[in-house]
């Protein structure tokens, strides 16, 4: 364990069970999150089947646009035995000046917990602060750490432990990149990224890392420029939209990243049973090729599965009070 994790203070036994980053948990926890998901992933049929989560209510505030997130966080909750209230922040208070702290006092009476997607990673953090519920992160700029449990779920459900193997990112550093640098450094493998000089991910990011390797993290971060040296030999290659939503649409990104496209001949270089993963939406013909998409390295709808279970998992822990058993 690394000196950064050891160190940490002690979480108060009844504080909320956030999940706002990867980096604030010990690995022995989020392995216990993803077993929690596996077990749960058998879809309950039967009305007899246990619901963890029955009597309880889930919030989604989302500030922007989602399938995946929204429609996994519902479904999951529906089969845990829970409730889901859909919050569009257009439609609140909050946009006409209630403050987030006097939001999240108001919500943590009605509900058990909330996911918050938008930008900011600030209005995360304000929301987990003032809430006596858990706060979940259901995408940000700067990190999606869901994304993550559903990417190491689907990584080993195919290939086995990921410690100690090697995953190549290509493309633009960014929030889906930065969560894949701290699964390296929690999940204990290496992880290549190949992005432009300019895109390359966070320095903040990349000084955590450098901290918690250097503490004695098993995990390993290699920043190239040239995408052929990235995935070479890996086990998986994983790329993600140029443009994010947080990003200026009117910028030009393209031009500087049509050398990190996947295509065959990148594939090709990677492991020869080398995986394919992007979070999705995919824009085809962008960062991946139909080729690579819809070709045998893919995964990318198991992946998107995965969300379900995995958040299954997450909502399991979070919301499973004192006597949760995932470990
Ligand atoms: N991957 C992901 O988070 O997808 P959505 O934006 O559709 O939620
Ligand atoms: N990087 C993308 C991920 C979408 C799930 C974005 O932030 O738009």
């Amino acid at each position: 364990m690394s000196a950064a994790i050891r160190d940490r203070p002690a979480v108060a036994a009844n504080a909320p069970r956030h999940f706002l980053d990867l980096r604030d948990f010990e690995p022995g926890l989020l392995r216990a999150i993803l077993e929690a998901g596996r077990r749960l992933k058998p879809v309950p049929r039967d009305a007899r089947a246990p619901r963890p989560l029955a009597g309880l209510t889930l919030g989604l505030m989302m500030e922007k646009p989602s399938t995946r997130t929204r429609v996994s966080f519902d479904v999951a909750m529906r089969q845990l035995g829970g409730e889901v209230v859909v919050l569009s922040p257009r439609d609140m208070q909050l946009g006409r000046g209630e403050t987030i702290a006097d939001t999240a006092r108001v919500l943590s009476r009605f509900l058990d917990g909330l996911v918050l997607r938008t930008d900011d990673p600030a209005k995360l953090h304000e929301l987990a602060a003032h809430a006596g519920i858990p706060v979940i992160n259901g995408l940000t700029a700067r990190s999606h750490p869901v994304q993550l449990l559903a990417d190491i779920m689907t990584f080993e459900e195919h290939r086995g432990p990921i410690a100690g193997r090697t995953i190549a990112w290509c493309g633009d550093g960014n929030n889906v990149a930065a969560s894949w640098i701290e699964a390296a450094i929690r999940f204990g493998f290496t992880l290549n990224l190949a992005t432009p000089p300019d895109l390359m991910p966070s320095d903040a990011v990349l000084d955590w890392a450098a901290r918690e390797i250097a503490g004695g993290a098993a995990g390993r971060i290699a920043l190239v420029s040239d995408p052929n040296e990235a995935v070479a030999g890996a086990a998986c290659v994983v790329t993600d939209t140029w443009v994010s939503m947080s990003d200026d649409p009117t910028e030009n990104r393209h031009t500087r990243l049509e050398a990190y496209r996947v295509d065959t001949a990148l594939m090709e270089r990677a492991a020869p049973d080398a995986l394919f993963m992007h979070c999705l939406p995919a824009h085809r013909g962008e960062e991946v090729s139909d080729a690579v998409i819809d070709g045998r390295w893919s995964v990318v709808f198991d992946e998107a599965e995965n969300r379900l279970h995995a958040q299954k998992g997450l909502l399991s822990w979070a919301l499973g009070g004192p006597d949760w058993e995932g470990r």
